[in-house]
């Protein structure tokens, strides 16, 4: 039997023809009319105007931080249950994370923390220079809460949306609600070019200064003339091309995932001490990723045991992010709750979602799931 990944690229005939046609033209350089083009359509999709193409979405949150000012000695605050793109984007800037536990809404930052701690920031007169919110596997988190308890101080918000291109909060797109929003194209997100991320914000300011700083800060002169230190960040021609073609169909991988995770929810429906991560009242989750939870004492098996059993029959799951406050690096770093998210993590388990996944390799991973 072939292998099952977790959430392996897909790709149709557009993406091969807008690569070609990139290839043919020798746009083959980290510009070219089709950079241009994806952040135009992709400033379109997500309704906000401003884009910028990059590398990575690492690169995109490092950009964000830099663009706010963020340095040494500055604290951010950022979600726990992520992956370590995000926190390790904070420690490039120099300032230290502190971690916020998730709620049981939508797994994502939970507001009410995330209040508590900025009130205890401002009576210690050391208030965080940015909240870094992440949007988990295909979801948004309580915007209005979160942007709520920020405002009263004033604290910019990044969205941390690499994992949630396509979904939405109260009919807003991913993306729309930080000062600046990172999007990811690696290879396991819903649309990939292979690497790649996006930056999108609603003052353009911040776009422009993005393609300056990913562009080796280069300074308008004839020669090479720098006034501050920059980054090789921008993304390539090639790969814009296949994102554009990959952005023509996102619409239909949400629903393939949607239908993915409708079809896991009934199968395995009727086995007590198994659950899902849930879809929030405030909006469409894309399902990214289809996330269960498995409560040993009522299962009989751990979530490793199921892994374990899928893996010896060539098919591949993951468990749920190691939240960032039990990795060792980040282990001295103050975190606020915890206890929600190591559940999540010891529970979790992220089954097959990719959205070339064939009802026969659906009906494999349920039966080695039951039993
Ligand atoms: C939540 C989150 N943030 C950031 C990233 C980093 O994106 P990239 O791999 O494009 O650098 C990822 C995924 O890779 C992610 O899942």
């Amino acid at each position: 039997m072939p292998r099952i990944y977790l959430s392996p690229p897909h790709m149709g005939p557009d993406e091969r023809a807008l690569l070609l046609e990139a290839f043919d033209s020798n746009w083959v350089a980290p510009l070219g009319p089709h950079v241009d083009a994806f952040e135009r359509e992709f400033a379109e999709y997500t309704q906000v105007p401003n884009a910028c193409a990059l590398s990575s979405g690492t690169a995109a949150l490092h950009l964000a931080l830099l663009m706010l000012g963020v340095g040494r000695g500055d604290t951010v605050l950022t979600s726990t249950l992520t992956f370590a793109a995000t926190a390790n984007a904070i420690t490039y800037v120099g300032a230290t994370p502190t971690f916020i536990d998730s709620e049981r809404e939508s797994w994502n930052m939970d507001p009410d923390l995330l209040a508590q701690e900025i009130e205890d920031c401002a009576k210690r007169n050391a208030l965080p220079k940015a909240v870094v919110v992440v949007d988990l596997y295909g979801q948004c988190a309580d915007y209005d809460r979160i942007l709520s308890a920020c405002a009263r101080y004033d604290i910019p918000v990044i969205e941390d949306a690499a994992e949630a291109l396509g979904a939405t909060y109260k009919g807003k797109s991913a993306g729309a609600f930080g000062k600046m929003a990172a999007f990811s194209f690696n290879g396991n997100k819903i649309i990939t070019t292979g690497g790649g991320g996006m930056l999108v914000a609603h003052d353009g300011h911040f776009t422009k200064q993005a393609r300056f700083l990913a562009t080796q800060a280069r300074d308008p002169a004839p020669h090479y003339e720098h006034s501050h230190i920059g980054h090789n960040y921008r993304l390539s021609n090639l790969l814009a091309a296949v994102g554009r073609g990959q952005l023509r169909v996102l619409e239909e991988r949400v629903t393939q995932r949607r239908a993915n995770n409708a079809f896991y929810r009934e199968a395995l429906a009727d086995i007590a001490g198994l659950t899902f991560h849930p879809e929030a009242s405030w909006g469409r989750s894309t399902m990214w990723l289809t996330v269960i939870q498995i409560d040993p004492s009522v299962v009989g098996r751990s979530r490793e045991d199921i892994r374990l059993a899928l893996a010896a029959k060539e098919i591949e799951a993951r468990p749920v992010w190691k939240p960032m406050h039990l990795q060792p690096v980040f282990s001295q770093r103050r975190s606020v709750g915890g206890s929600v998210s190591a559940e999540l993590f010891d529970r979790g388990l992220c089954l097959p979602s990719g959205s070339a996944l064939s009802p026969s390799e659906r009906d494999e991973v349920v039966a080695i799931v039951r039993s």
